[in-house]
């Protein structure tokens, strides 16, 4: 870190979110919902909702991208108190990594017991189609290889320890949840399990870098979620994520075919409305009562 750069957002700004945000609305969420690219519709479908910009929101980053409204949305989900975030912040937007999950330790703090992390991704495996819902099984954060880790800088024990596991990153229960869910509405057949594999963006990956990413295991590749989950993981929420193939990525240099961020806005907003069934029924049947790990 540069002599004089910050090194993240101190406890005391944290909290002083977290309390404005309580002053602003009734509503106390145990659940919060991150919609990634064109999924932001799912907000509006809150009950009795508290909107709240991220530019009148102390501390708050604000983000730039097309397609991401910029602002929180308290309300209930089938009963549930939830918060969503209608867009989330990249680090291709220029931010800080620690910048991009301030929102998650101020939901921890709010008492959000659960993350529910969406987006969109273009999908590596040959197996996958367009419209494909990803049930994430596990990441591969690519920036952390090259030390661009939320948790990097000193470690704030309020929120948890220097090394936090990552072996349990996306919760088994509530997979199986998501797939006992997604079997019920009939849905099974677009429902995969994968590995979701960020990169920080924002250009699209090359076919070699695509090919790679397969090699390591990746079943879907994007450039969000997983600074937010190991955030998320660190104070201990449990996390589910659920990815929306938008395109299949260009493995073969025959190809034609070219990714392209309006294809995959076209796209998020065909599927959109599944996963947003989807997720309203897996917060319906949801144990809020479970004790986090
Ligand atoms: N690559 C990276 N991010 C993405 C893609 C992709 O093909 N599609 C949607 N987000």
């Amino acid at each position: 870190m540069a002599p004089g750069e910050s090194s993240g957002y101190t406890y005391e700004e944290y909290k002083a979110t977290a309390d404005w945000l309580l002053s602003q609305t009734q509503h106390r969420p145990t659940i919060a919902i991150i919609c990634g690219s064109g999924l932001g519709a799912l907000a509006d479908t809150l009950k009795d909702p508290v909107k709240l910009q991220y530019c009148d929101i102390p501390n708050f980053p604000t983000t730039s991208v097309a397609g991401h409204v910029g602002r929180l949305v308290f309300g209930t989900l089938n009963g549930k108190g939830c918060v969503c975030m209608q867009g989330r912040f990249h680090l291709y937007e220029g931010h800080a990594v620690w910048k991009t999950t301030f929102p998650i330790r101020v939901f921890q703090l709010i008492g959000v017991k659960t993350l529910i992390v969406t987006n969109a991704s273009g999908g590596l495996n040959a197996d996958y189609k367009v419209g494909d819902i990803m049930l994430v099984k596990d990441h591969i954060n690519l920036p952390g290889f090259a030390g661009v880790n939320p948790l990097v800088g000193p470690n704030e024990e309020r929120f948890g320890e220097r090394f936090p596991c990552m072996s349990d990153a996306y919760d088994k229960e509530l997979r199986s949840l998501a797939a006992e869910v997604s079997r019920d509405l009939n849905s099974c057949g677009i429902l995969r399990e994968g590995i979701y594999c960020a990169l920080g963006g924002p250009s699209y990956e090359t076919i070699a870098e695509c090919r790679m990413l397969r090699a390591l295991g990746a079943d879907a590749v994007g450039m969000s979620t997983t600074h937010e989950v190991i955030t998320a993981r660190h104070c201990k929420l449990r996390v589910l994520g659920l990815s929306l193939v938008t395109n299949k990525v260009v493995m073969d240099y025959e190809s034609k075919e070219r990714a392209n961020h309006e294809e995959v806005l076209q796209s998020s907003k065909r599927s959109a409305e599944l996963l947003e069934k989807l997720v309203t029924h897996i917060v319906a049947r949801m144990d809020c009562s479970r004790n986090t790990s």
